[in-house]
């Protein structure tokens, strides 16, 4: 589908949604499909095209400027050189040869090595730099590692519109130009955050400090619907990135043969009985986002693996492993399982998770099925987790309903 949208006067919306896409990098699922915004400001002087779209639908961006009529283009901006923003760069750069690629130094050398396209080509900007298009102003803030270490934001002075590219985006396919549907919105934008953004959780405070001193009355990301009402998006980034965890365990598991399966379901009655919020994920079947938006809350953390050869399941592995790269705020994690003969289950899943910050509190093993003295254990995990969130205070509301 090709069709341009003006956002306001001279501004317009020229990327491609992507109602099909299910995978993205080969490893994120995308259930609501995506969209790659791109950007298109007339000035009374000079044209600005923001970021461009995904190599796959370089023609809807290039049927979208010709509708506009759009016979030059004075820059490009690229806010970050990953594909899906910069694929149609060189196409771009053919059509409208007059058309300089405004970018970090960072991100034009990215650019360069994963485009191939010439140095000739670019204009670097430092941080707070500005570009004129007669009558709007293009200031560029540099921000990096949102998500790459290139990136930064474009914000249009006049219009007072902030395009974030990736920060702040949601991949969800809609029809619709801004934001209507909030609930819906912000179950993608946090998968978004949750896989892509949480591991930089410390350097978005900061940027989200930066531009509080913005006037900001619309937010244009890069990735699914517009927000023309910024403190929708703006406080549930606080929520996530603060260091406030909440009253809930998660716990990944996968079972064989059925005596994790057992010991999973024994904790996580026990956790309920005790007040807290309990999300279970069977690794063989669940949507591995939803593990990630769980993580971006969760104050523990308990895994669920029986024992392969001398140690966890490969796909409790994975999980573990995706884990520790998104960085989650996680205060506390255990281990509970079962084994046949032996092995070194807990020993080589604690090597796997450097990254997590936590408690360890003492695992639950056990040899084959679960016994009386096994479910025992689980209820003092269940108690211990409880005490634990008691001392930190976390939920403390949820667990005086319990007790009453
Ligand atoms: Fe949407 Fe980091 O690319």
């Amino acid at each position: 589908m090709s069709m341009p949208r003006q956002l306001k006067s001279n501004i317009y919306s020229v990327g491609a949604i992507d109602w099909d896409r299910r995978l993205f990098d080969e490893l994120i699922p995308l259930p609501d499909g995506t969209s790659y915004n791109a950007y298109l400001v007339k000035g009374r002087e000079k044209t600005a095209l923001i970021d461009t779209v995904d190599s796959t639908m370089t023609d809807v961006l290039i049927e979208n400027l010709n509708q506009l009529k759009i016979k030059n283009i004075d820059y490009v901006i690229a806010n970050h050189a990953e594909q899906d923003h910069s694929g149609s760069l060189p196409q771009i750069l053919d059509i409208y040869p007059n058309a300089k690629v405004v970018a970090t130094p960072k991100c034009k050398d990215m650019l360069m090595d994963l485009l191939l396209i010439p140095e000739s080509k670019f204009i670097t900007v430092d941080d707070g730099n500005s570009i004129s298009l007669g009558d709007k102003t293009l200031e560029f803030i540099h921000a990096p590692w949102v998500h790459w270490p290139e990136t930064m934001f474009t914000y249009l002075k006049e219009d007072k519109i902030l395009f974030t590219c990736d920060f702040l985006g949601s991949h969800l396919a809609t029809s619709d130009l801004f934001v209507t549907d909030e609930p819906v919105v912000y179950e993608a934008a946090k998968r978004y955050y949750a896989e892509i953004m949480m591991p930089f959780r410390t350097t978005i405070k900061k940027h989200l400090e930066r531009i509080k001193e913005l006037e900001i009355e619309t937010i244009a990301p890069s990735h699914g619907p517009i927000y023309d009402k910024p403190e929708f998006i703006l406080n549930a980034y606080r929520d996530w990135v603060s260091d406030e965890v909440k009253n809930e365990v998660i716990i990944p598991y996968i079972s064989m043969h059925g005596s994790t399966k057992e010991m999973v379901d024994y904790l996580v009655n026990a956790l309920i009985k005790r007040g807290i919020t309990v999300k279970q994920f069977n690794l063989s079947k669940t949507d591995i986002g939803k593990l990630a938006i769980a993580l971006v809350d969760a104050s523990t953390i308990v895994i669920g693996t029986p024992t392969v050869l001398t140690g966890p399941h490969p796909n409790v592995a994975y999980a573990a492993y995706l884990a520790n790269a998104l960085r989650p705020k996680l205060k506390f994690a255990s281990i509970i399982g079962s084994y046949g003969w032996g092995g070194r289950m807990v020993e080589q899943l604690m090597t796997m998770v450097p990254n997590l910050k936590v408690d360890i509190l003492e695992p639950v093993v056990v040899k084959g099925f679960p016994k009386e003295e096994d479910f025992k254990a689980l209820d003092n995990l269940a108690e211990k987790i409880l005490n634990k969130h008691q001392e930190h205070n976390i939920g403390k509301k949820r667990q005086k309903i319990w007790q009453r």
